[in-house]
């Protein structure tokens, strides 16, 4: 959204399609945008694939002026990853009121009740074009906006329309509309899915402080007066001079990713926020719930920077992510873990330390990735806390609801921190009093905000769409906190030492394993003619195993499991044989004579597996192999580390040979903000 600075179509255009193109790992199917044409209508252009795509085809459109000025322009632009309706250009967003584009919007969510609203509308007379939950947002606007009009017999403001109209709506969302009867404003609003307005002017901000207005009118109307400019409710800038008007831009965004190229000054919006945009000044208001807010919204500074969300050297983001994995995990423990003095201090749980000690049990929480990092640490946990530790994917916890009590700690794991499942997870827990705690990488994400407490990651913007660098940050962190419950455990002390040495070296290690690059690249090439691939362990490495087969899902389009090695002779052992692509990790832990005994037995029935093992294990196991990977010895509460990381770079190295989109999988995104 752009307003009051003069700026002609071409690079207003620009912006959007830069905007979009910094949102492209998330993944999507579609891309649309919205924009003036010189007769005061809105142009809509939207077509399914890629955002390079549209942007040549809006660009060859011969009757557009491209240099034409502007001192006011509200422009939109979204992808769309496909949830009520298939990838296509009627589907796509922006969705418009009726075939004149009275009123546009995008979104970013779901709205649950949205046949209702498509059943009351069509028998008003409005015709749908799409399949879209979406669509109705648009219709139900001009609904309440003819109506409004037609009762009062004045003009509504553009934020009253959608306040009464999104007192309709349930469901998460992230919106912005435009209309033609509002010319040089914007609306966006949000519900359980991110939404924050960057700012740019050159203009001294009066105050960092946006204020929000609460009260409503009697009819449910906000009363605003229209002659705004100076009110108080709206921010406002002063130039130099004091005389001028200021210039300033704005831009609404659901991920700062598309922004920070323009602005790093930014308001993040909160459920319910309303925010309108109108002649160049903004103005929140809150739709009124039964919750107390705050009655103002901080402007804040990004440190996200340009080029943490670029590639780099890297020809990929995935690459780019795993090669940076020593860094990221040390960042993961900076300012926390003093190695000199063994002491972990961490800040965004130390309060609640002892609450979380005296808790009966502790459940994870999470999905995918995340899900298995959890796994990962279960056992370490049980260790240094010596009470029940139960790991929950997310969907399913939500499908059971299982009793939670206040005692109960909750911990949510999550990169984005938006994960609609993990999300909807903690308001359950949430709502059960029980303690929850975040383990999120996306700073200021729902996820973050939603806990009572928690730990970042710190491991910097994960762009690739497959999770990496985040669970490797994730086990660390998690790791941390176990350690952190476990100081109060006599036993454990002793265990604990020897696991913060081993941290220390964590990014050493890690550079040892990404060291073996080359040779991962030969067993990759192996692996890349196969049609499906077993992967095999057990103890921490059982995590290991199933993270790498979803590794091998999302980039090479391979079938891959993970099996525990002690459950092989139930069943999976049917499908072992010499021509089978096995990866086996052996490595050197309190399970390896038994993890031995089911290598041996699977050789047995013929198979020569892949074998990842210990530094120093080669000649005991490569009896059983076709080939042997020594991985740098570490602690075992740290092993799914080192695994893992092999496993990433085997399951990039298939996808590039198999001219895969390492970085945008197929059919994936990167935060499923839907259930
Ligand atoms: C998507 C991503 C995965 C990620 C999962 C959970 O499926 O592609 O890489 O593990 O979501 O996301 P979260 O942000 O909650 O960790």
């Amino acid at each position: 959204v752009l307003n009051n600075v003069i700026k002609d179509r071409q690079s207003i255009l620009e912006t959007l399609f830069m905007g979009l193109a910094r949102l492209e790992y998330r993944g999507y199917d579609s891309a649309g945008i919205a924009f003036d044409d010189d007769d005061g209508n809105i142009q809509i252009a939207k077509q399914q694939g890629k955002v390079a795509d549209l942007e040549r085809s809006v660009f060859q459109v011969k009757h557009i002026d491209f240099d034409h000025d502007f001192l006011y322009h509200v422009a939109v632009a979204h992808t769309r990853w496909a949830t009520h309706g298939a990838p296509s250009a009627v589907n796509s967003h922006p969705h418009r009121s009726d075939v004149n584009n009275e009123f546009i919007v995008v979104h970013n969510g779901i709205i649950t009740n949205f046949k209702e609203i498509k059943t009351l509308l069509e028998k008003k007379g409005y015709v749908f074009e799409s399949d879209t939950d979406t669509e109705v947002l648009a219709k139900l606007v001009k609904f309440v906006y003819d109506n409004l009009k037609t009762d009062t017999g004045r003009e509504p403001t553009f934020s009253q329309v959608i306040e009464i109209a999104l007192r309709e709506i349930q469901g998460a969302f992230a919106l912005l509309f435009k209309s033609v009867h509002y010319p040089f404003e914007a609306v966006g609003c949000r519900r359980g899915s991110p939404l924050l307005i960057g700012i740019r002017t050159k203009h001294k901000f009066t105050t960092d402080e946006v204020p929000v207005l609460t009260e409503t009118s009697d009819a449910g109307i906000v009363s605003i007066n229209p002659g705004y400019r100076r009110s108080q409710s709206f921010l406002n800038f002063s130039s130099a001079d004091g005389q001028t008007s200021p210039r300033v831009e704005y831009f609404l965004a659901s991920d700062a990713c598309a922004i920070v190229e323009f602005t790093n000054r930014v308001v993040e919006l909160q459920d319910n926020d309303i925010a309108w945009i109108s002649n160049g000044s903004l103005a929140i208001r809150q739709l009124r719930t039964e919750e107390v807010l705050s009655s103002s919204r901080r402007i804040h500074t990004l440190e996200l920077e340009l080029h943490d969300i670029m590639k780099g050297d890297y020809g990929t983001f995935m690459q780019k992510e795993i090669f940076e994995q020593p860094e990221s995990v040390f960042n993961t423990m900076r300012g926390r873990l003093d190695f000199e003095t063994e002491s972990l201090r961490l800040g965004g749980i130390q309060a609640n330390v002892v609450a979380i000690r005296r808790a009966k049990r502790i459940l994870f929480i999470a999905c995918g990735t995340s899900h298995h990092s959890a796994l990962a640490v279960r056992a370490l946990f049980e260790e240094a806390w010596e009470k029940p530790v139960f790991v929950e994917i997310a969907s399913d916890f939500i499908d059971r609801k299982p009793p939670i009590f206040r005692d109960d700690v909750c911990v949510f794991i999550s990169q984005s921190g938006e994960t609609a499942d993990t999300l909807n997870a903690l308001r359950y827990c949430k709502d059960h009093d029980a303690l929850c705690i975040g383990v999120v990488n996306a700073v200021g994400s729902c996820i973050a905000r939603e806990t009572h407490c928690g730990v970042h990651l710190n491991a910097g913007p994960e762009i690739s769409v497959a999770s990496t660098k985040a669970f490797t940050s994730q086990v660390v962190a998690l790791t941390m906190i176990a350690l952190l419950v476990g100081q109060s455990l006599a036993l454990f002390q002793d265990r604990s030492r020897a696991i913060i040495k081993d941290l220390h070296m964590l990014p050493d290690i890690i550079r040892k394993v990404l060291a073996m690059n080359e040779q991962i690249l030969t067993i990759a090439k192996e692996c890349s003619k196969q049609q499906s691939i077993l992967l095999l362990g057990r103890g921490g490495q059982y995590a290991a195993v199933l993270e790498g087969a979803l590794k091998i899902k999302e980039l090479a389009y391979i079938h891959a499991e993970g099996i525990h090695a002690g459950d092989v002779k139930y069943g999976p052992m049917a499908l072992v044989n010499q021509a089978r692509c096995i990866i086996f990790l052996a490595l050197r832990d309190s399970h390896f004579n038994r993890t031995k005994a089911a290598l041996a037995q699977i050789a047995d029935c013929g198979a020569k597996p892949v074998v990842l093992c210990s530094i120093g294990d080669r000649a005991e196991l490569s009896p059983f192999a076709s080939s042997v990977l020594e991985l740098p010895i570490v602690d075992e509460a740290l092993q799914s580390v080192t695994s893992v990381i092999a496993l990433q770079l085997l399951a990039f190295h298939i996808g590039v040979l198999r001219d895969n989109a390492v970085d945008t999988p197929r059919n994936l995104a990167k935060s499923v903000t839907v259930e």
